[in-house]
Parts: C-alpha cells; structure tokens; sequence
C-alpha cells in the first residue's frame, strides 16, 4: 500500500496536468483553425438556409448534440469534423459558415463550407438543390477576405497555411447521381470511367485549394456504401445483405483516391495532403458490431429504420429508438454519434496523426 502511493501522486499529477491542457483550449491547439468541405458526413447546417429538400434542422435530429439543438449536422449529435477539431485541441463543435449565428470571429478557429447532398460531380449537387463543390470553394473566398479584415492579413494567411483541412465527398456522386441517373451512365460511360471522371474533379478541387494557401489536407476515402441500410433495404427487405456491387466501387474509387494523393504530393509544392479512409473500420464495426458495443446495424435508429433520412425522420414518428448508441446508423444514410467518434478516433490515429 505504502509503495503505491507515490505511483497514485504522480498518476494525479498527470491527471492534473492532462486536464489543465485540455482547459487551456487555444494554446493546446495543434493546428489554428479546422476548415471542413464536404458533404452530409460533414455538414454542420449549411443546408438549413437554402431551398433545398434536404435538411436536418429538426427533432430528432441532433438530440444527442450539446442542448439537444438539431443543428442541420445529419446524425443524432456530433460528426467526424467536430471530433477530429477536438482531437487537435481545437473546438468540439465546428460551425456552418452559412450558421447567422456565428460570426467571424467564431470562423477564425474552424469553419464548416459542406454541404449535405453535393458531390465532386455539378450533376449531383443539382439533384437536390444544394451547393455546389466549386461554390464551396467560393465561400471560402468570401471567408478569406474576412479573416484577413479579422486577423489582419499577415495572421490571417498563417492561420490559412497552418489549419486542417478536411474534405469528405464522392458517395453521392455514385447513390444519388450515377446509379439513379441515367444521363450521367450514358455521359460518362462505364463505372470505371465515372470513378476516373470524379478523380479529374477531385485532382482540380484539391490544387484549387493549395492554390487558395491549403497546404495541410485530409481527403477522404468513400464508405462502403452498399452497407448503408438504404441500401440494404432497397428491395423491401428489412436488415437485407450489404449490396457487394457498390461496397466493391468505393474500393476501386478509394484506390484511385490514394493514388491521386501520391501525385498531389508530388506535383503541388509544399503541400501534405493524407488520404483519411474509414472504409475498412466501418466495415470492420458493420461486420462486428457486437464487438464495439453496437447491437443493430442492418437498419437504423431513425424511424422504421430501412429509408428514411431528412425530412422523413421527423419527430412524429412513433418508431424512433431510444438509445442511439446502440446502432451504427442514425438514418438510412447516416452513422450515429457514436459511430462518427469511433471513424474520426482512427482516422486520427491512422491517417492525421503526422499534423498532431
Ligand atoms: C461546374 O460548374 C461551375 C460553375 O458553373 C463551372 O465553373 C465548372 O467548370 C463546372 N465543372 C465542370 C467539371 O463542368
């Protein structure tokens, strides 16, 4: 017992030092600010504001978030980009820069241009009215001049150059735009030469960026979106098998990602850009949910569980489950809370660590 206690001191003691460097906020902070393009993975209420179909800004959406807010994020509380600003010693909820109530000085430490429903592709921005990818980009024009009027030009083009950048995008371009739209498959051809089509978009997008002051960037792998319940229940069966067909395209597209990224490093000076992919984890937790505390995967918390997403998961249906956590996915489409924390934990383990 007696030579325990200088262990237990000195455990405290980190403790104690642990907790004041997470209190400290600002000066544990890896990097200046987390800006996040994207989609619904990474969406934080961009959506709200526009005309568009696809929203979340509504009960239950968001009831595991801080103050039980429906924020527009598509989940029941925090996604990827919140957590993965929290693991950089940044802040935990990273804010839609169309939000009217966050002001530059809320933007300066992280902003979020995603937008749920877009793609890399214009064609799959347009099926639901949302914003474009290019005009992602153009916002973030817009954010530059004001942080430069905030921050003054010189700290801001450091914070530029020294944030996260993270980018989340390239499933709809496949479940809402080329496998539901004819035009595009006879446009672009084979699947192969879609996913080929998106890589030239991708490519553009991520020298655009570097062209803007980007240098530290994370691009995102594509889920294995044949096991989204929407899609295992497309043919009316409820908790039907991961459709091999599409799981088998994210590969061969998250292929061609990572060797995008091995050209970007080498053709764009001074830039790091790291291919953040969770496709093998959330397939590891959907083959194995049991093993990470999960008890339902086939279907979702949300409603019946096998369609609904945006306005069909409203708080007048009945069917809602009570306790979030245990299911990976929140709506047809979308992970939980829980299943965000466990992607960005190891994305920033595996992928981002060398920007901590
Ligand atoms: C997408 O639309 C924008 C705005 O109209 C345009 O500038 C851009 O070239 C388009 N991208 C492609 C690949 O057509």
């Amino acid at each position: 017992m007696a030579q325990q206690t200088p262990t237990l001191l000195l455990f405290s003691l980190q403790l104690t030092i642990f907790l004041t460097i997470i209190h400290t906020g600002e000066s544990s902070a890896k990097v200046p600010a987390v800006i996040v393009f994207g989609d619904s993975t990474v969406d934080a209420g961009n959506n709200n504001g526009i005309s568009t179909m696809l929203k979340s800004n509504f009960m239950p959406y968001g009831r595991d978030f801080e103050g039980g807010k429906p924020t527009g994020r598509f989940s029941n509380g925090r996604v990827p980009g919140d957590f993965i600003s929290e693991a950089f010693g940044c802040k935990p909820a990273v804010p839609a820069y169309l939000d009217a109530s966050f002001t530059i000085k809320d933007f300066a430490t992280g902003v979020v241009f995603a937008s749920a429903g877009t793609g890399y592709d214009n064609a799959t921005s347009d099926v639901l009215s949302v914003i474009p990818l290019w005009k992602e980009l153009d916002y973030f024009k817009d954010y530059q001049t004001k942080l430069r009027a905030y921050l003054g030009p010189q700290k801001a083009d450091e914070t530029l150059t020294e944030a996260l950048y993270l980018v989340s995008v390239g499933t709809n371009d496949f479940l809402e735009n080329y496998f539901l739209n004819p035009r595009s498959s006879s446009r672009f051809g084979t699947i192969a030469q879609y996913e080929d089509h998106l890589v030239g978009l991708a490519d553009k997008f991520v020298s655009e960026l570097h062209g803007l002051g980007a240098r530290k960037i994370s691009l995102g792998g594509i889920p294995p979106m044949g096991c989204l319940p929407l899609e295992r229940n497309r043919n009316g069966l409820r908790g039907g098998a991961c459709v091999e067909e599409y799981n088998n395209v994210a590969k061969e597209f998250n292929g061609k990602l990572a060797g995008l990224v091995v050209r970007l490093n080498n053709r764009l000076p001074g830039i790091k850009v790291v291919f953040s992919n969770p496709y093998d984890e959330l397939l590891n937790i959907i083959q194995n949910p049991s093993q990470f505390g999960f008890e339902n995967v086939a279907v979702s918390c949300c409603a019946s569980g096998m369609f609904e997403m945006g306005y069909m998961c409203n708080r007048f249906n009945p069917f809602t489950c009570t306790d979030a956590n245990k299911y990976v996915f929140w709506d047809s489409f979308h992970p939980t809370e829980r299943t965000n924390a466990l992607l960005s934990e190891y994305v920033v383990k595996d992928c981002l660590a060398q920007f901590l």
